[in-house]
C-alpha cells in the first residue's frame, strides 16, 4: 500500500473509533444548525480533529481542507487533503447505521489517493490512482450495465436547495421508470463507494460539495466506472451535479436527465 495511502486509512480508522464511541452515547452528541435542515455535531468537528492531527503528524507541511475546520494551507500546497470526518450526519443524529469517513489526497490538483471507511460495518474502500479499487483489500469493479432496465441507482434529494426540488422531480421520475428501483440511503461518500463495489449500478446528485465525493470519484473511476456532471461533461468538482455509473449506463442516465433539468444544474 501507498504510504500516503496508508496514513489516509489510519486517520479514517481512528475518526471511525470516535464516531462509533459517541453513536453508542448518543445523549453526549451536541447537534448545531448549520443552515436550513443542515446539521453539525461535536463529533464531527472531534472526527476531523483526529482525522487533521494524524495527517500532519506524518506530513506537518501538507494543506488540508475539511468540511468542518475549513482550509489550512501548510508550506507544501501541491499535497491537499480533502476531508469529510462525517458523510451522513443525519443519519448519525437519527440513529441510523449509515454513515462514512470521506478522505481523498490530491497531488498538483489529481486525485491520487482516496478512502471511504464505513465504521459500522468495519468496510475500508481504497485506491490509488492507476491501481484498481479494493474493499478490504479486494478488487471491487462497477456493474457493467448498459442500459437502465434492471438497474438500482441511488441518489440524493435537494433538501439544502430546495428551490431545485421540482426539476429534481421530474427528472427523478423521467429515470425511474426506466430503472427497477432507487435508493436513497442519506452518505453520498458510501453512494459512490457502492457504484463502485456493484452494489448499486449509479448515483447521481445535485449540490454536492468537494468533500462529500473527492475520494468517492477515485473508487468508481479506478473500479472502471464514468463519472460527470449532468451534460455528460467534466465539471462535477465545481458544480457538485453528479453522475456515475459503468460508462454507458452514465451516459444513459444522463440522456434521461438532462431534458428535465434547468441551465444552472447542466454543469
Ligand atoms: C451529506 C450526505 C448526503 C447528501 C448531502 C451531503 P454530510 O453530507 O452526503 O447523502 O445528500 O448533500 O451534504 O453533511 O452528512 O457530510
Ligand atoms: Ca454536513
Ligand atoms: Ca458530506
Ligand atoms: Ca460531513
Amino acid at each position: 500500500m501507498h504510504p500516503m495511502l496508508n496514513i489516509a486509512v489510519r486517520a479514517a480508522r481512528n475518526a471511525g473509533k470516535v464516531i462509533l464511541q459517541k453513536f453508542e452515547e448518543k445523549d453526549k452528541v451536541e447537534v448545531l444548525q448549520k443552515g436550513s435542515n443542515d446539521f453539525v455535531t461535536n463529533v464531527d468537528k472531534d472526527a476531523e480533529a483526529m482525522i487533521r492531527d494524524t495527517i500532519l503528524k506524518s506530513y506537518p507541511k501538507h494543506s488540508i481542507v475539511g468540511e468542518e475546520l475549513g482550509q489550512q494551507l501548510g508550506s507544501d500546497a501541491d499535497y491537499l487533503w480533502v476531508i469529510d470526518p462525517l458523510d451522513g450526519t443525519t443519519n448519525f443524529i437519527k440513529g441510523i447505521p449509515h454513515f462514512a469517513v470521506s478522505i481523498a489526497l490530491k497531488v498538483k490538483g489529481r486525485t491520487e489517493q482516496a478512502v471511504v471507511y464505513d465504521p459500522i460495518r468495519g468496510e475500508l474502500f481504497t485506491a490509488t490512482r492507476g491501481q484498481g479499487a479494493q474493499l478490504n483489500s479486494k478488487r471491487i469493479r462497477v456493474n457493467k450495465a448498459t442500459d437502465l432496465s434492471g438497474t438500482v441507482l441511488a441518489t440524493g434529494f435537494p433538501f439544502k436547495q430546495k428551490h431545485h426540488m421540482e426539476e429534481y422531480m421530474n427528472a427523478f421520475s423521467a429515470l425511474f421508470v426506466h430503472t427497477a428501483d432507487m435508493r436513497r440511503a442519506g452518505s453520498a461518500a458510501l453512494d459512490l463507494a457502492y457504484v463502485a463495489a456493484g452494489r448499486v449500478d449509479g448515483f447521481f446528485e445535485i449540490g454536492l460539495k468537494p468533500w462529500d465525493t473527492a475520494a468517492g470519484q477515485l473508487l468508481v473511476k479506478e473500479a472502471g466506472g464514468l463519472v460527470t456532471d449532468f451534460a455528460g461533461g467534466n465539471n462535477q468538482d465545481k458544480s457538485g451535479n453528479i453522475v456515475c455509473g459503468a460508462p454507458k449506463l452514465a451516459q444513459a442516465i444522463v440522456k434521461e436527465l438532462r431534458p428535465h433539468l434547468s441551465d444552472a444544474l447542466l454543469k
